[in-house]
Order: C-alpha cells, then structure tokens, then sequence
C-alpha cells in the first residue's frame, strides 16, 4: 500500500523558513515569490490540487481563484485584516478562513504613535531641512509644530488597536473621543458621532477594518468636518479614506496634514500626487513590521492553516458561519 500524500498548500510568497518551521513534515509547500504582488502562475497551475492556501494581504483571493481550487480546506491570511480575500464566497464554498488578530495590535499602536509625533513636530521636513543646509542656526520660529499634551485625539474604530493607541496616548497627556459600533467602558474616552469626532480632535487616528460599511467612510463630506488645524493618521486601510477628497482635502489645506502608513493603491504609484505634498507623510504599511510581530503572525497563520487541513476548528476563524451544524 502506497502512504497518502501529505496534503498540499500553496504559500504566495516565500517567508524565513524559521517563521514556517511548524509546517515540516505535515504538508507539501509550494512556494511563491519573495515579492509576489499577484497570485504566481505556477502556483495558480496546482489550484485544483491545493488543500491549503496560505497568503499575505497584498494577494486578492477572488471567487475564481476559490471556485477553481476544488479540494481547498483552509484559506490561511497571515494578516488581521482579510478585505483581500471573498469571504462571502469561502463561507458559500464552506471554506474557514483565518486571520492573526492580536499579536500585531502593540506594534501597529506603536507605529500610530511614531506618526502622530511625526506629524505633529514636522519630522519629515525636519530631518530633511538638517540633511540639505536649511539648518543655519537655532531658530526660534522654525519647525514649529503642534502639542500632543491637551490636545484631543479622535479614534475611529475602538478595537483592540484603538484601544493600544488610546492607551498610549493618555500617556502623552491627551484627551480620548471615539467613534465605534460598541461602547467600550475600560478606556476614559468619550463615544462620540463620527460627524461631531471629526469637528472636535485636533489628531484624528484610523482603526477600523475595510468592509463595505467603512469604504470611503472619510469623503469630501467628512474631511471637510476637519478643523484647519488638524492631523489625520492612518494605519488601518487606505479605501477608508477616499484617495481623490483626500488629496483635494489636503492641498487646500482643509486640514493641517496626514501620516498614512496605508494608502489605496498600494504601492502608491511614484508619480501620484500625494507624493507632492508637503503635508503628507507617506509610510509603505510597515504597522506590523517589527521581527516579533511578524514571527508570531507567521505562526498563528500555520496554526490556523494546520487545524483546517486537519479538519479541526481554526484557532482565529473569521467566517465561523462555516462550522454551523457541525
Ligand atoms: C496588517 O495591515 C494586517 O491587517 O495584518
């Protein structure tokens, strides 16, 4: 009798074989590019045969891609976020998807923070002015920025991110308002309308997940609620904000300016416009980019992967809709 084959997965991209390591002996990996921005053809040519399906969240993991993939048992995204992937359609094809919430909730937090002082104290202009001689002397009127202590911080999206990032910035000294479906009670903050949020915070901060509800949710409309002297951070998803307002937004000076670690496209095209923006400081989604993080999203995205070739329950499963009547 010949040994079943141990089942197999297509990785879109090739990750530090330490990250994978729980993954040896228990499936077959095909591997896709280092860089990979779209699902690889030579992976695309085993979908049929692939029970595991183990991505990042550039890689859009569309219908056809799903209905083609006809033994698939697990889609596993080594991310939070999951709007790349058709949940509807894995939950119709009754197939568990799963995510990494949690291990990145610190870092990204972190990284909000670094914006917001970046954004707050010019840094950008700064570092740049010190490096090409605009540094002449000690000036008492130059690279004036904002106070974070006193000032009020708006957080759209009082999650567990939110939540780091409110954290933090009571630290700092700063007054917390938020904007969420759920009141929470463990946080000094204020719930607030979105509408009334973006006319109060002198620092608006982005915290929710892309979904139909919150595509576009900041528009010309919204934007136009900023005070002059406002800051706008976002380290969630670019499509929250609406690329073409905010670029209008911003070179009106409607609003003071924007740290995005996030934009919509990604990467942003060296030739668009918010590039010529001196008020707008530009991350490649680096949230989640410290080794730590990315070392335990890696393995919960293998744990997650592992349970559903095993037929078992994943351990962060968004779409749990599918074990119903199990
Ligand atoms: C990062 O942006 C994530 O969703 O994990």
């Amino acid at each position: 009798m010949t040994e079943p084959k141990p089942p197999l997965v297509l990785m879109t991209h090739t990750l530090p074989a330490e990250w994978i390591s729980s993954l040896q002996g228990k499936c077959r990996v095909l591997l896709g590019p280092i860089d990979a921005t779209a699902f690889a053809p030579h992976l695309l040519d085993q979908i049929s045969e692939a029970q595991g399906l183990f991505t990042l969240l550039t890689i859009p993991i569309d219908r056809d891609i799903l209905t083609r993939a006809v033994q698939l048992q697990v889609v596993s995204n080594m991310a939070a976020g999951v709007d790349n992937i058709d949940i509807a359609a894995c939950t119709q094809l009754g197939i568990p998807v799963g995510n990494t919430p949690g291990v990145l909730t610190e870092g990204t937090a972190d990284l909000t923070m670094a914006l917001l002082l970046s954004i707050a104290r010019n840094l950008p202009q700064a570092s740049h002015d010190a490096r090409t001689g605009k540094w002449k002397t000690w000036s008492p009127t130059g690279w004036l920025g904002a106070d974070l202590s006193g000032a009020t911080l708006g957080i759209i999206g009082m999650g567990k991110i939110g939540q780091a990032v409110a954290r933090r910035a009571l630290g700092f000294g700063m007054n917390i308002v938020y904007y969420d479906t759920q009141p929470k009670e463990d946080i000094p903050a204020t719930l607030l309308s979105i509408e009334e949020l973006l006319k109060t915070s002198d620092f608006v901060s982005l915290h929710t997940p892309l979904t139909e509800n919150t595509y576009h949710l900041l528009n010309t409309t919204r934007l136009g609620l900023l005070k002059s002297t406002a800051f706008l951070i976002n380290t969630s998803r670019g499509a929250v904000i609406d690329p073409d307002a905010l670029h209008r937004s911003l070179s009106e000076g409607k609003f003071a300016g924007a740290a995005l670690d996030v934009t919509d496209p990604e990467p942003l095209p060296l030739d668009h416009p918010l590039f010529q923006l001196t008020n707008c400081f530009i991350l490649p989604h680096i949230g989640s980019a410290t080794y730590n993080t990315r070392c335990r999203m890696a393995e919960l995205a293998c744990e997650n992967l592992l349970a559903g070739l095993s037929g078992k329950r994943l351990p962060h499963c968004v779409n749990p809709e599918v074990y119903r009547g199990c």
